[in-house]
């Protein structure tokens, strides 16, 4: 028997339906870019090959890589050094690393509800108890849900701005707010911040601005377009992140090194990467609400960050069913409630995807659901 821990999880609904994919299925599913990395990225990653990158590097990341994280990131808190940073092996692990190391039985931890698909399953292999809160009428975070939410047995609360899927951004009186929470309630804050690049409207308030109760994750799958090379950090306060690295040791030893020394070498050219990608995803993003809201009983808020439309829906049918009969007709889609309950009767649309795909694919659930 499989432990009771692994047992009470499920499986990601969002890869239940990727996984259901035929070869011209068309893929509004997955929250990965379809645009190349840079060149320099990519060439940089063939002399690293070439290098002695083969060995095992060091468990918390090599130290050129962490120090220009840390001089980039700074510019939210002058007190941020080298020793805050530490490099992982993806988004996925950076949370895992840190929930493993702050999270245990008896410990309440709340989450968003829609949120992205890893945060309740891993607090509930830390032992602890996801407590869901759920967002407004706008998809923002409801910080009332948050405060009705605490108790005294919670321990952290897990933030993620530009939101996946709601496509929310944080505004400067939640940040304020949630800061205040976890200074009032002796909180942790995770902070997922793997969408900063990526607010078409709206600011980035940093968690890294308070990082003495907070740890940051980020990730070089978004920002870079190399989500297959597995590569990300956060950042945390002196008095975790020997701990956290303690974590990362046993799950994976260190992260992998040939990409780190690519990313490394190629870290300068991200600005102008995401400058090149930036208005062709804002384009995109208009496009897919315009079309979503022209389907009839379907109602699209026009999302401020990150890549994902999170549209309602009024047809009589469970988001996952409802996904699996689109992903028959040959267009994939997440279902709602891979990310909650509270995604029910919703879509998640990734338009990290072409204009022709995007027309194609939303042109396949209108005729679906307006036939259904
Ligand atoms: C909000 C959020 N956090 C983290 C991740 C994980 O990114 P990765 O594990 O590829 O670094 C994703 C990926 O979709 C995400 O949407």
């Amino acid at each position: 028997m499989v432990s009771k821990k692994v047992q009470s999880i499920k499986p990601s609904g969002v890869r239940a339906i990727f996984d259901m994919a035929q070869e011209d299925s068309i893929n509004l599913g997955l929250g990965e870019l379809d645009f190349r990395p840079p060149r320099e990225v990519t060439e940089a990653c063939k002399k690293a090959l070439d290098s002695d990158s083969y060995r095992y590097g060091p468990t918390m990341g090599i130290p050129a890589l962490r120090e220009k994280i840390a001089n980039k990131i700074s510019r939210f808190n002058k007190d941020i050094k080298t020793s805050n940073v530490m490099i992982t092996s993806s988004g996925t692990q950076a949370a895992m690393a840190t929930f493993q190391t702050l999270f245990q039985e008896g410990d309440e931890v709340l989450v968003p509800d829609p949120g992205f698909v890893v945060y309740a399953p891993e607090c509930t292999l830390c032992g602890a108890d996801p407590v869901p809160y759920t967002m407004d009428d706008e998809l923002n975070i409801d910080l009332e849900k948050i405060k009705e939410g605490i108790t005294k047995k919670t321990k952290g609360i897990v933030v993620n701005s530009p939101a996946n899927p709601c496509g929310s951004v944080l505004t400067e009186e939640a940040f304020k707010t949630i800061c205040d929470l976890a200074e009032d309630y002796n909180l942790w804050i995770i902070s997922d911040e793997v969408y900063e690049n990526f607010i078409y409207e709206g600011k980035h308030y940093s968690f890294n601005e308070y990082l003495d109760r907070s740890v940051v994750l980020n990730s070089f799958s978004k920002s870079f377009a190399v989500a297959g090379w597995r590569v990300g950090y956060l950042s945390a306060p002196d008095s975790i992140i020997s701990e956290i690295s303690k974590m990362q040791y046993h799950i994976l030893a260190c992260p992998p090194s040939p990409f780190q020394y690519a990313l490394n070498d190629a870290f300068d050219c991200q600005e102008d990467f995401i400058n090149e990608i930036f208005p062709i995803l804002k384009k995109r993003r208009d496009l897919t609400t315009d079309l979503l809201n022209e389907i009839h009983g379907f109602s699209c808020i026009k999302p401020r960050g990150a890549f994902y439309a999170f549209p309602s829906y009024d047809i009589d049918i469970p988001s996952a069913d409802l996904a699996v009969k689109l992903a028959h007709q040959g267009v994939l889609c997440s279902p709602g409630t891979a990310f909650g309950d509270a995604g029910e009767k919703h879509l998640r649309i990734s338009y990290a995807a072409s204009e022709d795909n995007i027309e194609k694919g939303i042109e396949i659930i209108k005729n679906f659901v307006e036939n259904f």
